[in-house]
């Protein structure tokens, strides 16, 4: 038997990914609960679906953080456990050539956010947490601090692109400026880098020459809310395994990635694809 899994989720916006996992979590597509919505952003009006089932809701204010430490960098203290240099050399996020201005900025402030975050998290003991339309990245001190085990990531994202094409905060729009022939989305566990880790399943649909911004937006969502819940339930059911893959490139260049084997259940057993699994 499946067990229940506690969810935690982070929004930025609008939260219909949440308000599909929270009716996942409702009709039993999902076998777990919903133990706390969180967000950057005081606006985020997906808290709604939240409050409507009384699930604890919270925000820290990322915007006041970076404006605070515009006005006066030395007002934000950092903590303790946060050691910024150890985190700089960690991170993906941003180039080797990065100014040392911008990487002090950016990892001060987000250190602070994100101790925060995990100090108001801590009231909600969670399995897996899910970044649902969450538009901020997050550091090695943020996710080491919940991924204690390599092989057992807890934090999922869901990006409105084919990745690796297509990184960032406008994946609809950067694949429908592009002109490319087909979108989609993706689902994966969360790395250093910037909607980099390893890819758990991809939908894709098909661009057609007329189609505007707004209609593959519209498509793109729709399939965000079948596949998210899907593969949150893989995570619930155990069905999800790290692997580390070796390939030799030319030049006999070996090349190793992180990625994840979804595994047949026993209704799918025969199912070798990760199309037939989902
Ligand atoms: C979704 O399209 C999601 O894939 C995207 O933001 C939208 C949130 O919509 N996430 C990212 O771009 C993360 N890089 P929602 O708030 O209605 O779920």
């Amino acid at each position: 038997m499946t067990a229940v899994i506690r969810i935690g989720a982070l929004i930025s916006g609008s939260g219909t990914n949440l308000k599909a996992i929270i009716d996942a979590c409702t009709d039993g597509r999902i076998t777990g609960e919903l133990v706390f919505v969180g967000s950057d952003n005081p606006a985020a009006t997906g808290f709604k679906w939240a409050k409507a089932l009384e699930i604890p809701t919270f925000i820290v204010d990322y915007g006041d953080i970076i404006r605070r430490y515009r006005e006066e960098a030395t007002s934000l203290t950092l903590p303790a456990a946060g050691d910024i240099e150890a985190i700089i050399s960690r991170q993906r996020i941003f180039s080797p050539q990065s100014s040392r201005e911008k990487l002090n900025a950016f990892f001060t402030t987000r250190l602070v956010a994100e101790d925060r975050l995990l100090s108001r998290m801590s009231a909600y003991p969670f399995d897996l947490l899910v970044l649902a339309g969450f538009m901020r990245n997050l550091t090695p001190y943020f996710i080491d601090s919940i991924n204690t085990d390599p092989m057992h990531p807890r934090i999922m994202n869901i990006h409105p692109a084919l990745l690796p094409a297509f990184p960032g905060v406008d994946g609809y729009g950067d694949t429908f400026r592009y002109g490319c022939k087909v979108g989609g989305c993706t689902v994966h566990f969360v790395d250093y880098g910037e909607d980099s880790g390893p890819i758990i399943a991809q939908k894709a649909f098909e661009i057609r020459p007329d189609d505007t911004l707004a209609m593959i937006r519209r498509r793109g969502l729709a399939l965000e809310w079948e596949l998210y819940p899907r593969c949150i339930q893989l995570f619930a059911a155990n069905r999800l395994r790290i692997e580390k893959a070796t390939h030799t490139l030319p030049g006999k260049r070996p090349y190793t990635r992180t990625i994840v084997r979804i595994i047949s259940s026993a209704r799918s057993v025969g199912a070798d694809r990760a199309t037939d699994l989902i």
